[in-house]
């Protein structure tokens, strides 16, 4: 069992005043009623004005991408400290969007897990497989994969201390989850792969998370809370879903 977490990954949507107001939804939320500690990750520009209104919250916030490089010459990246200094705890790496659609490698992704572990952050790495992978009966093996990189890079025990989300890709974005039974078996391997030192380590599920299917989710021995994308843009619906993360 990890500590109970859950995220809410609001992707590339919302303004800077649409932003405020959910974060200030969510801040109003009884912290009583959650055993997990909440992380909101919103667009890198609404990260300050995010942090701002959750400032007398316990509520912590992350980035949903960081850059592998420390700093200089890179136009357009944001590195690991920068994101230390708007308030960040926790940032992202390797969702499979950024894998898919932007192009990141295995190694890139291992870079920027150790850019942010650098600077102290807490990264969450993002792993799973394609719907094909899962055809083919490759889920297991994509994964390990995944993981094995980071760990070449870094180490075993600095990716224990990080935070690990298995995210089916064909159950992104598309109101199809894995079942209780699917996720469990993926994240009770990843477990294994870790060793000792990740029987205290965090794994989040993620893809389709919603109030209706959360708490199966959540009694897994395995699953120590969620990564929500949709469902996080809707403070009730997102809260509600933080209420079933079992301690
Ligand atoms: P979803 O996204 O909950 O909308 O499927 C999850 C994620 O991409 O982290």
């Amino acid at each position: 069992m990890g500590k109970p977490l859950i995220a809410g990954n609001w992707k590339m949507h919302g303004t800077a005043e649409s932003a405020r107001k959910l974060a200030t939804e969510v801040s109003h939320h009884n912290a009583q009623e959650t055993a997990a500690e909440i992380i909101i990750f919103p667009p890198l520009v609404h990260i300050s004005a995010v942090s701002d209104a959750l400032s007398d919250s316990s509520i912590s916030v992350g980035a949903q991408n960081v850059s592998q490089y420390s700093n200089g010459a890179y136009t357009g990246e944001v590195s690991a400290e920068m994101l230390l200094d708007q308030g960040c705890k926790y940032v992202l790496v390797g969702h499979s969007e950024r894998r898919a659609i932007l192009g990141e490698s295995d190694q890139t992704v291992a870079e920027k897990f150790r850019a942010a572990q650098n600077a102290g952050l807490i990264p969450i790495l993002c792993v799973g497989e394609s719907l094909q992978q899962r055809q083919q009966d490759a889920t297991l093996e994509v994964v390990a994969k995944q993981i094995s990189a980071v760990i070449d890079l870094v180490g075993l025990d600095r990716v224990c201390q990080s935070v690990i989300a298995y995210e089916p890709v064909w159950a992104i974005g598309t109101g199809e989850t894995a079942s209780p039974e699917q996720a469990q078996d993926v994240h009770a391997v990843i477990r294994t792969q870790l060793g000792e030192a990740g029987r205290s380590t965090t794994l989040l599920y993620g893809g389709s998370v919603n109030k209706s299917n959360a708490a199966e989710l959540f009694k897994q021995p395995d699953i120590d809370g969620g990564l929500v994308g949709g469902a996080s843009l809707e403070a009730d619906e997102f809260l509600n879903i933080a209420q079933l993360v079992e301690a």
